[in-house]
């Protein structure tokens, strides 16, 4: 067994298999926000990614990426539903996300999430080396730090997680809220996306665990964890780099084309997911149009929606309400070859999503709570001419740095009309020194500065920060 001395531990493996048009099996870049943040880190590290491959079965043979062996856990089809469709994003997903669609509690979903997160800490402390660090990602895999401790109790454990962490009253509705707070606190340093979810879990171990906490460090049976925000970023080198190519440049300016010449483009890139408040920004688009506000050929909005766990439930009913609602919007006000909105329900490729970003007049986010938001960040790195506005929700981790965006609170669809039009209408001198701005904090915040500040955090002695640096 080739071991490594840094292992990542995620729900899914970055990659999706797909048939290509052939017929061959190829594998394609998974679309979510983890995936994307730690495959540009991971893609040319020596360390071991274990993680799930999708579908249900047996483990599969998998193609390592550059320098980076992938180990995958294998899930069966009754695993699937209990842990991954129910106890991870039906019953966390939803409370974590403010409850903006009502979690589900079901006994026999816990009993399951119990036997996959100790199936992923056996996975991890068979690859990691004597000493390794060992990074377990994201609300999926709460209980592993401390089964991987108690396993091996030589590794330096991390974990960090990538969605809200919420506040008390939304956390102590969990039926099994001890265990899971525990089960974090097992690793080293608990990261989180914003300081209010290290100043959520100080107070919850405090009551519920009796801990001495503050909202840097929290101590339990003579252990202490530390804990912290560390804003997950992108690879901006790679998305200004794509930005600039010529063909991705000739083909944004084919997409306008393509589009009718609109004098603006509106564009909204999301998994389709209830977080993502894509339904208020419809009802916010509809209105303008209602309103004369807006006005097709003179503007278009632009969806992109690629689909997500869809045989969860409300994913399915989401995307119905989604669809009937679009359908709703160009059937009153599209013309013959000029709908209102262009649904694209789809994985594009990372030059394509390029094209689509410079495309762009306003980028449209507007997520009723997210953890960080990298389509956001993207966006910015994309437009290397500072032209082009940032409509943000206030509620996504992303606008803690992005503040010069147009903030907004998605739930007010008034409020949400008028930045929209405040965008579209905005100087151009105006948005320049906005996007200047967001790029330059960019420039210095990118996704291997989140690396080296956690790792480097985690890591008292400074081994794992030298040789990343050493490899950067
Ligand atoms: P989440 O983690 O909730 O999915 P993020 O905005 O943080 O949300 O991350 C989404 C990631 O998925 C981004 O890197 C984005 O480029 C990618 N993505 C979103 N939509 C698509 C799509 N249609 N095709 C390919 N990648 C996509
Ligand atoms: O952080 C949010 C998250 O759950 C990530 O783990 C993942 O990148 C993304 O959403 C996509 O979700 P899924 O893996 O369920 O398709």
């Amino acid at each position: 067994m080739r071991q490594s001395s840094l292992v990542v531990v995620a729900n899914r493996l970055p990659l999706d298999d797909n048939v290509a048009p052939d017929g061959a099996c190829e594998w394609r870049r998974n679309p979510g926000g983890l995936a994307s943040a730690l495959h540009s880190i991971l893609r040319q590290a020596p360390a071991t990614w274990v993680g799930w491959a999708g579908g249900a079965g047996p483990p599969r043979p998998l193609p390592d990426i550059g320098t980076l062996r992938l180990r995958s856990v294998a899930l069966t089809e009754d695993e699937l539903r209990g842990y991954y469709e129910g106890f991870a994003n039906s019953t966390l997903w939803p409370l974590y996300h403010d409850a903006v669609e009502p979690p589900l509690f079901d006994r026999g979903w816990w009993e399951t999430y119990l036997v996959v997160n100790r199936r992923f800490a056996e996975a991890a402390a068979e690859v990691a080396e004597q000493g390794a660090a060992v990074w377990v990602q994201d609300y999926h895999l709460q209980l592993v730090p401390e089964m991987l401790r108690q396993m091996r109790p030589d590794l330096l454990i991390g974990f960090f997680m990538h969605v809200p962490f919420p506040p008390p009253e939304l956390f102590m509705q969990l039926p099994r809220r001890a265990e899971l707070l525990r089960g974090m606190l097992g690793a080293d340093l608990v990261g989180f996306q914003r300081p209010q979810a290290a100043h959520n879990i100080a107070q919850l171990a405090t009551k519920l665990l009796g801990a001495q906490a503050n909202d840097r460090t929290i101590t339990l049976g003579g252990r202490t964890t530390r804990t912290g925000a560390f804003p997950v970023s992108i690879d901006v080198a790679e998305m200004q780099a794509l930005a600039a190519r010529p063909d991705v440049v000739a083909h944004a300016r084919e997409l306008r084309g393509l589009l009718g010449q609109p004098r603006r483009i509106l564009l909204s890139v999301d998994r389709l997911d209830y977080t993502k408040g894509i339904e208020h920004r419809l009802t916010a688009y509809r209105e303008l149009l209602r309103d004369g506000l807006v006005k097709v050929r003179d503007t278009v909005l632009v969806q992109v929606a690629v689909p997500s766990r869809e045989r969860v439930e409300s994913y399915r009913t989401l995307r119905d309400r989604i669809e009937g609602e679009v359908g709703r919007i160009n059937g009153e006000y599209g013309r013959v070859g000029e709908p209102a909105i262009h649904y694209l329900i789809q994985p594009f490729d990372r030059a394509e999503l390029a094209a689509l970003y410079q495309t762009a007049d306003v980028m449209v986010v507007t997520p009723l709570r997210d953890g960080m938001n990298l389509v956001a960040k993207e966006f910015v790195a994309a437009r290397e001419d500072g032209s082009g506005a940032l409509v943000l929700s206030e509620f996504a981790g992303a606008a803690d740095e992005l503040n010069d965006a147009f903030l907004v609170n998605p739930h007010d669809v008034e409020g949400l009309k008028d930045t929209l039009l405040r965008a579209m209408e905005a100087e151009p001198a105006d948005l320049a020194t906005r996007m200047e701005r967001m790029r330059a904090h960019l420039r210095s915040h990118d996704i291997m500065a989140w690396a080296r500040d956690y790792l480097s955090t985690l890591d008292h002695t400074g081994r794992l920060a030298e040789r990343l640096a050493r490899r950067a």
